[in-house]
Formats: C-alpha cells, structure tokens, sequence
C-alpha cells in the first residue's frame, strides 16, 4: 500500500479538491439522495479512477485546475455503476460495508444511481468543451452496453475468451480510457499525446478488470471489502473459468460447466481448487501483467516527468494489488 500512498502524496492538493469536489456536488435539496450518496462515497474505495486523471493531467504537463471536475466527474460515473451494479448482481458487501441496495432497497440505489450519472452530465457541460460530451457520452453508452453483452453471456459456459475481452473492455476499461483522454484533453495536448493517454487507460482498465475477476477467487472478503464467490454465484464466465472449462479434465470440466450454467456455489471452495489447479487464475493473471506492461508502453510518447513514474506505479498496483 505505500507505494500507492507515495503516488497520492505527489498530487495531495490536487486530491482534496477532488474530494472536495466530490462533496459539494453531491449535494441535493433531497435528503434521501444526500443519505445514499453519502452512505456509498463515505465509504471511500480507492479512489484509482480519479487519481489516474489526476496523474494523466499532470504527466500532461497540465497546470490549471480542470482536471479537478474531470477525476470527480469519472468518479461520479463509477460510483453511479455500482450502485446499479450491486442491484443488478444482487451483492451485499461493497467497500467493506453492506451494499446501498442492502441497506435503502433497490429502488434507492438504481435511482440515486440516475441522480449521480445524471449529475456527472451537467459537471461535463460546465466544462464547456464538446470534445468532452462526446467522448463521455460516447464512454457511458459503452459501459451501458458492455453490462448487457454480460447478462447475455450470462450462465452460458461456451463464453469465448474473446466476448469475454470485449465485456471487460467496455464495462471497465472504458471508463479509464476515457478519463485519461479527458485528462489529455483538459490539458491541451496534441492527438499523438492523447491517443498514447487513450492506449494508457484501456490497458490499465483491461488489466484492473482481470485482477479483479482473480480476486473474486483468490482474495479475502476482510481486504476486498466485496464477498468472494460473486461471479460464480451469478453464473459469470470470467477468464478464470473460461480457461479452466477448456484445461481441466473432463470431469471437472463438466462441474464447472454446471456450476455456471446454475450459479451454484456451495461448492465454491471445490470450485475455486479447480479453477486454480487448471492453472486459471495464473493464466488470467499472466495477460494482466501483459496488459500492464502494454500500459506502460503507452507512456512512452509522454516526456519523462514524476507523474509519468506515477502512472507507472499506479498500472504495477493495478495488477499487484491484493484489494
Ligand atoms: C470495482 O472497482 C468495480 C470494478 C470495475 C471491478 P474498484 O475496485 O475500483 O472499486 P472501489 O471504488 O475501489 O470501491
Ligand atoms: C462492476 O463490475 C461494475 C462495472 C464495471 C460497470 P463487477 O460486477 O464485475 O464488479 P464488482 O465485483 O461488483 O465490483
Ligand atoms: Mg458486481
Ligand atoms: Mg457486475
């Protein structure tokens, strides 16, 4: 966790007003709004989506203050998924406390939800800059549609690695792609800057959103701060399980396939062995690591700076982190 924090401390001020941020425009003459809203963000996360805009803008070589907005605006937007998220995936531990749906009902959480999606758009008109409509716009349609190519792969064990790819590009990749690109593009940087920022995200997000489908496996609910087992429970064919149907023996190929097909998971431990022992979660880890360093080969068209370094640092935590 210290590395994370040495990256932190290079943009500190830059943080708090994100955070700041954050809080002022939370803000709605609604108290139900201000009770869930609060109940989530006071939860904290880690907060990596606006420290990468942060760090993007500053690598950059931005030095105004409109990247403030754009980390809180993408972390508006993230926050707003999960708490659709959660409702659609019907969880019960988020950041280590019962999840908004848990707590104030579904029907809270999907249209707190709206309220900060919808509040993030009127933070990116205030911007001013089209550009920056269009490639969010762009982003949460995708997101949007990467969550619905999931519920199709849904308990359907012929999932190809490739569909596979293509949900965790756009339900989470995306959304780090585009704001590192709002990063570049707050900062004035030229296309080929932007472009290598655009590169930066995807391969970032790809790599997060691997780990995390190993996590769901291999971490502890204490760390995580999420229950583990979800994605079997819901019957979700991650990269994980896609390898293993296609390694393991006959047999346990047919469990798993079984497993997905009913969601079941009392058997998550037998499960979880299997999937390790096929050599799944070490493949699924093996192309984050990949995709990590492609990340980092993005950077190379940036000048060198200490918040390039950061964003070096900000990819090795994206695929070393236990949480
Ligand atoms: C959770 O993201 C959703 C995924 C894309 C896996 P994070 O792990 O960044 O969630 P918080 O914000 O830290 O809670
Ligand atoms: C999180 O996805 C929501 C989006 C990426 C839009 P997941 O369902 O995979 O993540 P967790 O495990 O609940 O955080
Ligand atoms: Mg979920
Ligand atoms: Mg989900």
């Amino acid at each position: 966790r210290m590395q994370l924090e040495e990256i932190r401390a290079l943009v500190t001020e830059d943080l708090q007003r994100v955070d700041q941020t954050i809080v002022q425009r939370l803000a709605s003459d609604i108290v139900l709004v201000n009770r869930v809203s609060q109940y989530i963000i006071g939860a904290g996360g880690k907060r990596l989506r606006p420290l990468s805009v942060v760090l993007a803008a500053r690598a950059c070589g931005h030095r105004g203050q409109k990247h403030v907005p754009a980390a809180a605006i993408i972390e508006f937007i993230h926050t707003a998924t999960l708490l659709h998220d959660d409702v659609v995936d019907g969880s019960d531990l988020r950041r280590g406390r019962n999840t908004a749906n848990q707590v104030f009902g579904n029907e809270a959480s999907v249209l707190v939800g709206d309220y900060l999606y919808s509040r993030s758009f009127q933070m990116m008109v205030e911007l001013g800059d089209l550009r920056i409509q269009e490639v969010m716009a762009n982003a949460t349609n995708t997101i949007a549609e990467g969550e619905v190519l999931q519920l199709m792969n849904a308990h359907d064990p012929e999932t190809t690695e490739q569909r596979y790819l293509e949900v965790i590009y756009r339900k989470t990749a995306k959304l780090f792609e585009a704001g590192a690109q709002m990063a570049a593009i707050v900062s004035g940087s030229p296309r080929e800057i932007e472009q290598s920022m655009v590169d930066y995200g995807r391969h970032l997000g790809t790599a997060f959103q691997l780990v995390d489908d190993v996590l769901d496996y291999k971490a502890t609910a204490e760390e995580l701060g999420k229950n583990l087992g979800d994605d079997l429970a819901e019957g979700k064919p991650t990269l994980p399980v896609i390898y293993a149907l296609a390694h393991a023996p006959a047999a346990e190929a047919a469990r798993l396939r079984e497993a997905i097909e009913t969601g079941g998971i009392d058997d998550l431990d037998q499960i979880t062995r299997l999937i390790e022992t096929s050599g799944g979660l070490e493949y699924t880890a093996r192309m984050a690591r990949r995709e990590k360093e492609l990340a980092v080969e993005a950077l190379g068209r940036l000048q060198a700076s200490k918040y390039r370094d950061a964003l070096v640092t900000l990819a090795d935590f994206a695929v070393a982190r236990t949480y």
